[in-house]
């Protein structure tokens, strides 16, 4: 390899656009899906970028749920009515800071969520981890799962999150209602924050053919993107609730103005998108995130907190042929490895993430293939795939 890649991608927005064909089209027309284009250097590294990510085609409701996954008999409770009666699975372990998650059936419009699956899905992740973060709000996933950390009874936070878009203010006003009626049911013990976009500046310098986020370009986006920010900070003011506000982003693609208008940021870290092998892949997630979030948002005045939103590695590839991203290749042992290698130690160096993700996620597979819908620690049934959970009692 000339020179280390620095950029990268995740290529997995639990999102569909909803309606929104404009953008959507825009961002179909202007390239396939998972195509890396090599966009040379940026902040001094070799930067990649993937076009036509965030916002997928909406998936039918037949097809969702004809493939919807089965979480019936995952867990086993002592008392059938009562989810806090949960049997532990010894072969779990409190070790993660955190980890993603999207309830299955959390896609707009086609929605199809349950209570009872996502009761079944935080019986697991709080043996697992105390803390949880969500891409978005559609569907009443908020709602679902303070309700579920509600009857279970467990030590979860959540972080909530609105999944804004730049073209249409729709899925954001929608999304703010959901969440500010998520509050106010259940209060705010067990939220950690309220993140605003998922890879806004990514999907916004791809659609207007730049990559800087901090060119002129990136800061209209930036603009765009700070709006939502603040009305969101303006509702919680108004509701008299104290509670911290974020952004979740590629990690080569956060914007000043934007960093300095939140309390914490989220970044993307993927070393298999980035083509690192195995062996180096926790090393160089931590020193991106170091050089690329930390150091940088330790200079802005108002230093926001930087989590990794995001890291993990892919199980499986659908075909053969997208089974390996140069000498990153997916598999179950490299997933082990991954697991082994940054998980305790990251904990212990206090870095706070968000492992990716919970459980493999059959809609991504559907729509985009290759290693998309196998980043999970479960299946898509909610079975522990045949691996070792690291044993070290997270922070
Ligand atoms: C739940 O209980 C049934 C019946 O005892 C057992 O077969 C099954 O393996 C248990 N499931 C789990 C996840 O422990
Ligand atoms: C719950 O988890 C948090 C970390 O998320 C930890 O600080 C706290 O001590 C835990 N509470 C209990 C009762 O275990
Ligand atoms: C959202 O979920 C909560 C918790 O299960 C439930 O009480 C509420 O009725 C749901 N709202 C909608 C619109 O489905
Ligand atoms: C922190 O942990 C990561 C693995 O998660 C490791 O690669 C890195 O070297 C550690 N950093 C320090 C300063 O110990
Ligand atoms: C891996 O993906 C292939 C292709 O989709 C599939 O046939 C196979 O069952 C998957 N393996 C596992 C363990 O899920
Ligand atoms: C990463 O690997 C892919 C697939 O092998 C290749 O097309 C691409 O050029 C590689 N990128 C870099 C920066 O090495
Ligand atoms: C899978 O590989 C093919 C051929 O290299 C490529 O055209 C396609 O975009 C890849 N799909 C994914 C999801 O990576
Ligand atoms: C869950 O899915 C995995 C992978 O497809 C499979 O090997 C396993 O048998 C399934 N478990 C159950 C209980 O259906």
């Amino acid at each position: 390899m000339s020179g280390q890649p620095r950029g990268y991608t995740d290529l997995d927005a639990p999102y569909n656009a909803g309606g929104n064909s404009a953008w959507l089209e825009k961002q179909e027309s202007r390239s396939k899906r998972s195509k890396w284009i090599v966009i040379g250097s940026f902040l001094g590294l070799l930067g990649l970028i993937a076009i036509g990510v965030a916002l997928g085609v909406t998936l039918s409701r037949k097809s969702s749920s004809s493939s919807k996954s089965s979480s019936s008999g995952a867990v086993n409770q002592t008392d059938p009515n009562d989810p806090s009666t949960f049997e532990k699975n010894p072969n779990l372990h409190q070790s993660f800071y955190g980890i993603a998650y999207t309830p299955e059936g959390s896609q707009y419009p086609a929605c199809g969520n349950s209570l009872d699956q996502v009761i079944t899905d935080i019986q697991l992740l709080s043996q697992l981890t105390t803390r949880i973060r969500l891409y978005g709000a559609d569907c009443n996933q908020s709602a679902l799962v303070l309700e579920a950390i509600k009857q279970t009874k467990v030590n979860m936070t959540v972080w909530l999150a609105n999944y804004n878009i730049p073209t249409d203010k729709t899925p954001y006003t929608r999304q703010k209602q959901a969440i500010q009626e998520a509050i106010q049911t259940y209060g705010t013990d067990h939220i950690g924050g309220v993140t605003v976009g998922n890879e806004f500046m990514l999907n916004y310098l791809n659609a207007n053919g730049a990559s800087d986020p901090n060119s002129a370009v990136g800061n209209q986006g930036a603009a765009l993107l700070k709006a939502d920010i603040d009305d969101t900070k303006q509702m919680l003011k108004d509701m008299n609730v104290n509670l911290q506000v974020g952004n979740a982003e590629a990690g080569s693609y956060f914007n000043t103005l934007v960093l300095e208008d939140v309390d914490y940021g989220m970044s993307n870290v993927h070393p298999w998108f980035a083509n690192v092998s195995i062996d180096q892949a926790a090393d160089w997630t931590w020193e991106f995130f170091d050089e690329q979030n930390v150091e940088p948002a330790k200079a802005l005045s108002n230093s926001p907190k930087m989590y990794i939103a995001e890291t993990g590695w892919p199980s499986n590839s659908s075909d053969a042929g997208n089974e390996s991203n140069g000498p990153s290749t997916a598999s179950t042992a490299n997933l082990q490895t991954f697991l082994d290698t940054f998980v305790c130690q990251a904990n212990q160096n206090g870095t706070g993430y968000f492992y990716f993700e919970y459980f493999d996620e059959i809609w991504k597979d559907q729509q985009f293939g290759g290693v998309e819908g196998w980043w999970g620690l479960f299946y898509a049934n909610r079975t522990l795939k045949p691996l070792t959970i690291p044993d070290c009692q997270s922070p």
